[in-house]
């Protein structure tokens, strides 16, 4: 599919007015997403596990307006208006308008929710610009009822993708690739899907435990962070790392070699850090406590030959990544000797989930 596969004709009929709400949820990535071309284009491939627990609940009303200039729209995040949140999805707005004909004709209401703490550290950007794309796809669903689900979940990805890249991996679920690779016959640049092989018993209701070190405001943006990306002098072996990575990772969902993803996974964590300590201007974004914890991680894992895993965001906070069947002696752990690392002591459990739902509200 290219491009011009979701430029929708533009519709003679149109509604007056309606209210669209879904549910999106957040994800993380297993082979991550650092680097982009023009026009949200990522320079590798990557893979996620759809999140459960960590989603945002977002309404859409749409009432027809007068003037067909300019974009018209209010957003509140927990019943509160959010000013600040307008020159984002202005720039969303943009972008997608020319696969949305009908953007110019409403004025919208934008109502958003997060089941987890604005101030978490847990970037919101997946599950808000997931969300939001799919409450246009409804109005564009009311207005072409021939639409079919696969073009629905693809067109939807595509524009939560011109969003931020990693919301179009928060469409569905369990396990989402984004990004062209030989190992995933019918991948995309433009748009995230459903892992199509055989995922192993052991990553069924995969358990993501998240450790809430720095619940503070991202210390560097990832629009920058793609940036330093450019001209990086491990770039290119890097890309081309994500892609053998991707490759592995196809034979360990299907084997359910557990000891491979733990490696696997943590280096890809690793990796995406020294991409930024390696950068001009260099960042550390771990703290004290994040290295805290994965060294007590990998002590705890060589004493009990448990497969305890952790993975990172461009961020603090460590995601602990473990199989459900072993999740009481873990959860124990991380309760008795990791919590004290957090800040507040506040973590988060969540699961491997199924994607995103609408809700009739
Ligand atoms: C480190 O999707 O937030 O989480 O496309 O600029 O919005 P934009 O970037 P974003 O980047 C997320 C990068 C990451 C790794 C990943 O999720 O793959």
């Amino acid at each position: 599919m290219t491009e011009k596969d979701f430029i929708s004709n533009p519709s003679f009929q149109i509604l007056d007015s309606g209210k669209v709400t879904w549910e999106s949820p957040s994800n993380i990535a297993l082979v991550k997403y650092w680097g982009k071309k023009k026009n949200q284009i990522p320079e590798n491939p990557s893979i996620s596990f759809t999140l459960e627990t960590c989603k945002t609940i977002t309404s859409l009303s749409f009432i027809k307006k007068d003037s067909t200039e300019g974009f018209s729209f209010d957003v509140f995040l927990d019943k509160v208006k959010k000013d600040d949140f307008k020159p984002k999805i202005q720039t969303f707005f943009e972008r997608v308008e020319m696969y949305l004909p009908f953007l110019k004709r409403y004025h919208f209401v934008i109502e958003t929710k997060n089941t987890f703490p604005h101030s978490s550290g847990i970037a919101s950007s997946a599950s808000g610009m997931s969300a939001l794309a799919l409450c246009l796809m409804s109005i564009e669903k009311q207005l072409n009822s021939e639409i079919t689900n696969d073009y629905f979940n693809k067109k939807a990805s595509f524009l939560a993708r011109l969003g931020s890249g990693s919301a179009c991996r928060s469409i569905e679920g369990p396990l989402v690739v984004w990004g062209k690779t030989d190992s995933i016959e019918v991948s995309s640049d433009l748009f995230g899907m459903k892992y199509p092989y055989k995922i192993h018993n052991h990553f069924k209701n995969f358990q993501d435990t998240i450790l809430l070190v720095d619940k503070g405001e991202k210390q560097v943006s990832s629009t920058i962070g793609h940036n330093l990306m450019h001209h990086h002098p491990y770039a290119k072996i890097r890309f081309q790392q994500a892609h053998e990575n991707l490759e592995k990772l196809k034979n360990i969902l299907e084997t359910g070699h557990l000891e491979a993803f733990i490696a696997l996974i943590e280096s890809e964590a690793l990796t995406l850090h020294a991409m930024m300590m390696t950068s001009m201007p260099y960042f550390i974004l771990m703290k004290p406590n994040t290295l805290e914890i994965i060294n007590k991680i990998w002590q705890f894992r060589q004493e009990t030959s448990l497969p305890i895993s952790f993975t990172l965001d461009a961020g603090a906070n460590v995601h602990v990544l473990y199989p459900e069947k072993d999740a009481t002696k873990i959860l124990e752990f991380i309760k008795n000797e990791l919590v004290a690392y957090c800040e507040n002591g506040h973590y988060i459990c969540d699961k491997i989930g199924f994607g995103a739902k609408q809700l009739t509200m």
